[in-house]
């Protein structure tokens, strides 16, 4: 018999398990200086960070493959990173390259992953090779940033019910006040991007509009960027004044979700550049905890079901797709989980009238 895969079946979405393949932020840059190392939990999985003579950044697993020392109690030398333990060392690929004691080194292995550094935050591959960048604003893909970095913040509910909010275009009449039409459209970037832009012409109503309406004459600009499920991008306000907010949230313990807020725009040149964006980016900040109000306690008591989906949800069903089609990895392992071995004997037996459904339609028999 045929096996006809169902989305609902491999649900990645809202899982406390799960998390997509991709780029998360460990820690900002300036809380690690040239030649030191630092102990970093980053989705489940343990790991010593540390930044070599010459600034590049090396993410390696925690514990020292001889008696399993977490190696953030080491030292860094050069570009390599000694265990404290027994003093065993180990280069920028995680090669063991010398063991004191020995005289010489043991082909033994501690494993690296891949780094990258921008928006002042170092970010960790969760694979073996990035297969897509950075989160960016789309807007801004060929720009040079400057940026700042917001609040952080810890919400009790999963890093993509909290996503959600973005695109929850009923709530922005009934939390935020905001008497505004939304309809959002839907466009990929790749597996892992996508982006929701308001389609709607701008309102005068719309509090910002009234705000800024001196300097405007179009339509105002809403919209969101998706990677990984995880990190979103914000670009919201008039033709000539774009802010960008990008909002980044790891999974930790329990299913809740850790969030940085970032400030970004594009960079500017000169004494004059400098200032406009520090303003610029101050501003971006009132904007960005406008948007964090109203909602701070339904993301304390929420248990995301979305039971009774209605039009106005069309958006946050589609999030739940896009989310549902990426490749997820197992929290604290970083693994690729199991075939599916959980479902239910409902689900197989609904499985089996669909493939008999499916099959008598092949051969030309109507359904009922
Ligand atoms: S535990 Fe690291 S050198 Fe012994
Ligand atoms: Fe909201």
């Amino acid at each position: 018999m045929t096996s006809h895969s169902s989305p609902h079946l491999t649900q990645t979405f809202n899982n406390p398990e799960r998390f997509i393949e991709g780029w998360y932020w460990a820690l900002p840059s300036h809380e690690l200086a040239v030649g030191k190392v630092k102990p970093v939990t980053l989705l489940g999985r343990n790991l010593a960070i540390y930044r070599s003579d010459v600034g590049t950044v090396v993410a390696v697993d925690a514990y020292c493959p001889h008696m399993g020392a977490h190696l953030a109690e080491g030292t860094v030398e050069g570009d390599a990173l000694r265990c404290f333990f027994h003093n065993w060392k180990f280069d920028a690929q995680g090669t063991c390259v010398d063991i004191p004691s020995l005289g010489k080194a043991l082909p033994v292995q501690i494993k690296t992953w891949p780094v990258a550094e921008k928006y002042g935050m170092i970010w960790v591959w969760t694979g073996e090779t990035p297969r897509h960048p950075l989160p960016f604003v789309p807007e801004l893909e060929q720009d040079g940033c400057d940026s700042v970095l917001g609040s952080r913040f810890v919400k009790n509910c999963h890093p993509n019910v909290l996503m959600i909010n973005a695109i929850d275009a009923h709530h922005f009449n009934t939390v935020h006040n905001l008497p505004v039409k939304i309809v959002f459209e839907k466009r990929d970037l790749n597996e892992n991007a996508t982006t929701f832009s308001n389609m709607t012409k701008g309102d005068d109503d719309f509090w910002f509009a009234k705000l800024i309406r001196p300097f405007y004459q179009h339509a105002i600009t809403y919209s969101m960027c998706y990677w990984y499920g995880s990190t979103g991008t914000v670009t919201l306000g008039p033709d000539c004044l774009h802010f960008h907010i990008m909002f980044s949230l790891r999974l930790v313990e329990d299913g809740k979700a850790e969030g940085q807020t970032i400030l970004i725009t594009k960079q500017r040149s000169g004494l004059w550049g400098w200032s406009y964006n520090r303003i610029l980016l101050w501003l971006t900040q009132q904007v960005g905890n406008y948007f964090a109000k109203g909602d701070t306690q339904v993301f304390q008591t929420i248990r995301f079901d979305l039971k009774t989906p209605i039009h106005a949800d069309r958006s946050i069903l589609q999030f739940i797709h896009h989310v549902d089609q990426q490749l997820a990895l197992t929290w604290g392992t970083w693994e690729e989980p199991a075939p599916e071995i959980w479902e239910t004997e409902e689900r197989q037996q609904l499985n089996v009238l669909l493939d008999i459904a499916l099959t008598l339609e092949d051969v030309g028999v109507e359904a009922p």
